[in-house]
């Protein structure tokens, strides 16, 4: 590319997440309240001013693309939008891939394939049908189990994404590590990280996953991989089940020395960083100035984007580090 996208602390961006809305079908407890309020449907960027956005990344060297959420699948006409980023690929972008809860794939598996995304991560903290209801509050774990088969037949490659919570799914690690391996699936833990106000007590919920590595390490062999996407997972393959495991640790451990990523929202905001709230606004960048603005937006966020986020968690600092929920970004 002409001018890498390179910020204040010499970090190179090359992977851009697209939320393309903030709604989702489900109700995490851990994401979401019960009654949430959504961005205006008016202020929510159309796919050519997604695309223009895109474009002006991927001329910058951004060479991957992920799309979220809320959930990307329930997005009007959604398709449209992946078949024209996946035409990108192999002109600048790398891959395109999609992070989802999965209760959309049963009729969307194929169309993904067939656009070009070729891994996906889908949403999953339990197997049993009862906890999924109650975490989830309104999805239906037969939907899910029914979308990643299709994903499977599809080809598509999964790795299924866990919020390991104390007291909720904690004693069901071991069991969707054996599930998903013996699919052929990845498996990644996740801390709970505090974004929004759900109402949820996320310290009494936090279960560090340095002493969850160490419990399993006790009765699993693992052997430490590279990192693969530059993202924020460490991954370790393990031996007794030939799969890879992956934990994010933003509480335990700060990976943010190596951030390669920033995230736009449905409505156009790039947010820097997960856990900070700066912020530029492209569309109206884009709208009021066209190209050249949107690219001068683009380094003007370089020049503004944080070391990284401050995370803590304990009696003292049991407030959301930042008041949006974790849906406006999707992770
Ligand atoms: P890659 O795109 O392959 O790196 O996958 P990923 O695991 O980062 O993506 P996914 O959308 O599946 O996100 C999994 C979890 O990682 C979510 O809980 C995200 O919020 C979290 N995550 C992703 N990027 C970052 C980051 O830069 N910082 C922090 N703290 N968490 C992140
Ligand atoms: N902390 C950590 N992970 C979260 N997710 C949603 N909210 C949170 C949170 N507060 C996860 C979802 C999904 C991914 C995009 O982020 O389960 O897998
Ligand atoms: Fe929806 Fe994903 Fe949030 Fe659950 S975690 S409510 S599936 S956006």
């Amino acid at each position: 590319p002409q001018r890498p996208l390179i910020d204040g602390f010499g970090r190179r961006i090359s992977y851009l997440r697209i939320s393309v809305t903030d709604r989702c079908d489900f109700r995490c407890v851990y994401c979401m309240s019960e009654d949430m309020t959504f961005l205006p449907k008016k202020d929510v960027l159309s796919f050519e001013e997604v695309e223009a956005i895109a474009g002006a990344f991927i001329a910058r060297g951004t060479t991957r693309i992920r799309l979220t959420g809320g959930e990307p699948l329930v997005r009007r006409d959604i398709m449209a939008l992946v078949e024209s980023l996946g035409s990108r690929i192999g002109h600048g972008l790398d891959e395109l891939t999609l992070t989802t809860n999965g209760s959309q794939l049963g009729r969307h598996a194929q169309g993904l394939h067939a656009a070009g995304v070729r891994r996906i991560n889908v949403s999953l903290d339990t197997l049993d049908a009862e906890r999924f209801r109650q975490i989830t509050r309104r999805g239906r774990i037969e939907d899910v189990m029914s979308g990643i088969g299709a994903a499977q037949a599809a080809g598509l490659e999964i790795k299924i994404n866990m919020v390991a919570m104390r007291g909720v799914n904690d004693h069901e690690i071991e069991p969707m590590m054996d599930w998903a391996h013996g699919q052929g699936m990845g498996l990644t833990l996740i801390e709970g990280m505090p974004l929004g106000d759900v109402g949820m007590d996320r310290v009494d919920a936090h279960l560090p996953l340095r002493e969850l590595h160490d419990r399993l390490a006790q009765r699993y062999t693992f052997t430490r991989l590279a990192k693969r996407t530059g993202g924020p997972a460490r991954y370790v393959h393990v031996a007794e089940t030939g799969g890879t495991l992956g934990f994010i640790t933003p509480m335990s451990h700060n990976f943010c020395e190596s951030c390669n990523r920033v995230r736009l929202t449905a409505t156009g905001q790039l947010y820097l960083c997960l856990g900070q709230d700066d912020q530029v606004n492209l569309r109206d960048a884009l709208r009021s100035g066209g190209p050249e603005a949107l690219d001068a937006a683009l380094d003007h966020a370089m020049l503004i984007k944080p070391k990284g986020h401050d995370f803590v968690l304990d009696r003292t600092h049991a407030e959301p580090a930042v008041a949006r929920h974790m849906s406006v970004t999707g992770g």
